[in-house]
């Protein structure tokens, strides 16, 4: 099997290429193994993230073929030519197949991702029925790979659109019984849910079978009810 990797030394570099290395067409082996087994035995310069190796972590994030993967969970079998690998699409390169990713990360931060919580705290836990976890659960899953962004037409024409993940995220707290918190302001903005041309890119991108598409749709008819009617609820 031919892998086809992106190399790129920005500022060493006048632009990427592609470098092919031939390696051994196992069944077992992901696009990750492949990967590594070029660093070990072929070339140690070539630059990549990952950790965990099983679908967790979410730092092994590539372009397979035009697509953005998760490189230690698609398999060289899913594949019958040269496979392709590249960076995601629509972050800075730092080097090779690793991208920066401060850009996503500042994006997660603008809709406050955590409990915000007003006035005393409960003497005891707070407890929640499932149907309370229920309503947020699915969102709670993601894994931060960035997939959903380097997919979603929107954000890599405008990388000032807030984008999918960072729209979950705020749904993922909005949802949560135990939140107080108001994130009308950023997701209602002009970067935020109404940017989004409901392409649902992102939620066939993820491994993680989260849905921002649906998060996004649903936070617009918040929006929308807030502008109409000031008083609605937060949450829908
Ligand atoms: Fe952790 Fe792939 S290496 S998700």
């Amino acid at each position: 099997m031919i892998l086809r990797v992106n190399r790129y030394r920005p500022g060493v570099d006048d632009a990427p290429v592609f470098q092919d290395y031939e390696v051994p067409d196992r069944e077992d082996w992901a696009i990750l193994d492949a990967l590594t087994h070029i660093k070990d035995t072929v070339d140690g310069t070539l630059s990549f993230r990952w950790s965990c190796r099983m679908g967790i972590c979410g730092s092994c994030g590539m372009n397979v073929n035009g697509e953005p993967k998760l490189t230690c969970g698609t398999f060289l079998t899913d594949y019958s030519g040269p496979v392709t690998v590249e960076p995601l699409r629509g972050f800075p390169v730092i080097r090779d197949l690793v991208v920066d990713i401060d850009p996503f990360l500042a994006n997660l931060s603008k809709v406050s991702p955590w409990l915000v919580r007003e006035g005393e705290e409960p003497e005891t836990e707070f407890a929640q029925t499932p149907e309370q976890l229920e309503a947020y659960k699915q969102y709670s899953m993601c894994i931060n790979c960035m997939l959903c962004y380097s997919a979603c037409p929107v954000y890599v024409l405008d990388p000032d659109f807030l984008g999918p993940a960072a729209i979950a995220l705020a749904q993922r707290y909005n949802l949560d019984s135990r939140d107080m918190g108001d994130r009308f302001d950023v997701l209602s903005a002009e970067e935020g849910v109404w940017g989004c041309t409901f392409v649902g890119e992102c939620t066939s991108a993820c491994p993680k079978h989260v849905d921002p598409a649906e998060a996004i749709q649903r936070y617009k008819l918040t929006a929308a009810m807030r502008s109409v009617l000031p008083f609605t609820r937060r949450r829908s």
